[in-house]
């Protein structure tokens, strides 16, 4: 199908599409596979990073080899030239910048496109981030549609839908410390929702909060879109997705969107790596020791790109695991661990043993690690772009949530689709070790059972005839009809 309109768009004129995602690891890669997606179509792509994160990404992929008919263009992230740019407060001073300096930076860079090229060189789309609605405002200073792209799943997004609706019905600030304590004013989620599972922007200790406050109006604003588009599957969101379409004019749900790209790229003999997109040098050595393990027999242990742990969290997770007398292979990010110690330190105070079945690496290729056949199970941090890679490849999960959308997403992985445990909460040497038995051994059968069937139905989604793959149709289709 998208073959189909690449042919007949290269007779007609050529849309120019403007991609705008939010710096983070997170939300660059799946930008990036949508944009490679449309680039497939016969759209031409302009992609904004932060200066800092396209030298990074230049740096580990040769971005501009593998993307050559890419504009790619870079702003300033906002921060003094002297900040680390990684470690706990990273992604919170990036957040503030990028409210302060993103707006005149992309209004600058629309004049110079439309002083350099003219106004039809301008972009006839730009498929903005939804965590970055102003970008709406500046998009239409310039009359250019803007299409939200979220980077969260869509149950999570009904959620932050419904903020204004929990202070209001009382369900927040809790009135107490009982973190299991139903929510029930969210239609459709009445007997999932705990409190402890609401996205975790705050506790909720106060209606007022400014964070809440920005989020209850950032996600209103989406609704001025021309449309939305989701990383998902109708066959595993479906309800969600259906009463989210009641809140804008057109819902997309093009997911997963790596392994749509994967597909799309194999069909049209492109070169496809999962490596783009990524800000980290890949340890690929951990590849050949997966090679040399029985098959299902290894945890995949990985907590995603933002989050900082402390060092006692790490040991209690070290033990655990060791415990569990399972081979583990652990993705610890230089600046993972919150302090001046380094895993090498932690480890070297720790009796001989405890590292025998585990290989620690800074960063993996994990979308190639998670299709190994040696891997039986992921413990993760429950970032949405790890629960889809996860769900593809049919890895069951422990899922243990630190920040925003995760806690939301590991609630659906435990209780609504069922492929792994939820750790939520708790972080002790026992409960790892419990759980990771429980995964890998005495729920096997089942675990991979279900995981086994979500992943057809991700799987079949962007098959030519699955509804991701329509659906990415119709967004072309619909980007097109604006051009026009
Ligand atoms: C966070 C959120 O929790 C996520 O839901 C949101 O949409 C973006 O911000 P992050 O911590 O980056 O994201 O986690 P995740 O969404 O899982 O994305 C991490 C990406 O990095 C994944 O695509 C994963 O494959 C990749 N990764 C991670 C690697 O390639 N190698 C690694 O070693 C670790």
């Amino acid at each position: 199908m998208v073959t189909e309109t690449i042919s007949t768009m290269e007779k007609t004129e050529v849309p120019h599409v403007l991609f705008f995602p939010f710096p983070a690891q997170g939300h660059i890669k799946p930008f990036l596979s949508l944009a490679e997606l449309l680039s497939h179509a016969g759209f031409q792509a302009t992609f904004i990073n932060t200066e800092h994160n396209h030298h990074r990404l230049l740096h580990n992929n040769d971005i501009h080899n593998r993307f050559p008919k890419f504009q790619f263009k870079s702003i300033p992230d906002g921060l003094p030239p002297d900040h680390p740019r990684s470690g706990p407060l990273y992604i919170r001073d990036l957040f503030r910048s990028s409210r302060v300096s993103f707006r005149p930076a992309l209004r600058e860079l629309l004049t110079s496109l439309k002083e350099e090229k003219g106004p039809c060189q301008l972009p006839k789309c730009i498929i903005a981030d939804g965590i970055m609605s102003f970008s709406i405002d500046v998009a239409e200073e310039f009359e250019i549609p803007t299409i939200f792209f979220r980077t969260y799943s869509a149950h999570c997004l009904w959620i932050y839908f419904h903020f204004s609706q929990l202070i209001e019905e009382g369900e927040v600030p809790f009135q107490d410390e009982n973190l299991d304590q139903p929510i029930s004013c969210i239609p459709g989620l009445e007997n999932v929702l705990r409190r402890r599972d609401l996205p975790r922007i705050r506790r909720f200790e106060n209606a007022d909060d400014p964070m809440l406050q920005f989020f209850i109006r950032e996600t209103s604003v989406l609704t001025r879109a021309t449309g939305l588009i989701l990383n998902t599957v109708n066959e595993i969101e479906g309800p969600m997705i259906t009463r989210l379409g009641s809140f804008f004019k057109k819902v997309y749900a093009i997911g997963p969107l790596h392994a749509l790209k994967s597909r799309i790229n194999e069909n049209s003999s492109s070169s496809s790596t999962s490596s783009d997109g990524i800000l980290w040098k890949e340890d690929k050595k951990c590849l050949k020791w997966l090679d040399s393990k029985p098959s299902r027999s290894v945890l995949y242990v990985s907590f995603g790109s933002l989050i900082n742990l402390s060092g006692e969290q790490i040991l209690e997770l070290l033990h655990g695991l060791a415990n569990s007398e399972k081979s583990f292979l652990w993705v610890i990010r230089p600046d993972l661990i919150v302090g001046d110690a380094t895993i090498g330190d932690i480890l070297k105070e720790q009796e001989t043993g405890r590292m025998e079945r585990g290989l620690i690496v800074s960063w993996a290729p994990q979308e190639e690690v998670l299709s190994h056949p040696a891997i039986g199970g992921f413990l993760t941090h429950s970032g949405w772009n790890s629960t889809l890679e996860s769900i593809v490849a049919g890895v069951p999960m422990i899922c243990w949530p630190q920040i925003s959308d995760q806690q939301v997403n590991s609630r659906c992985v435990s209780d609504i689709w069922k492929v792994g445990f939820d750790m939520k909460d708790t972080c002790d040497r026992s409960i790892v070790e419990k759980l990771v038995r429980e995964l890998m051994d005495n729920n096997r059968e089942e675990m991979m059972e279900s995981a086994n069937k979500l992943a057809m139905l991700a799987r079949d989604s962007i098959k030519e005839d699955g509804s991701s793959c329509i659906n990415l149709e119709k967004l072309i289709q619909d980007i097109k009809s604006m051009s026009s």
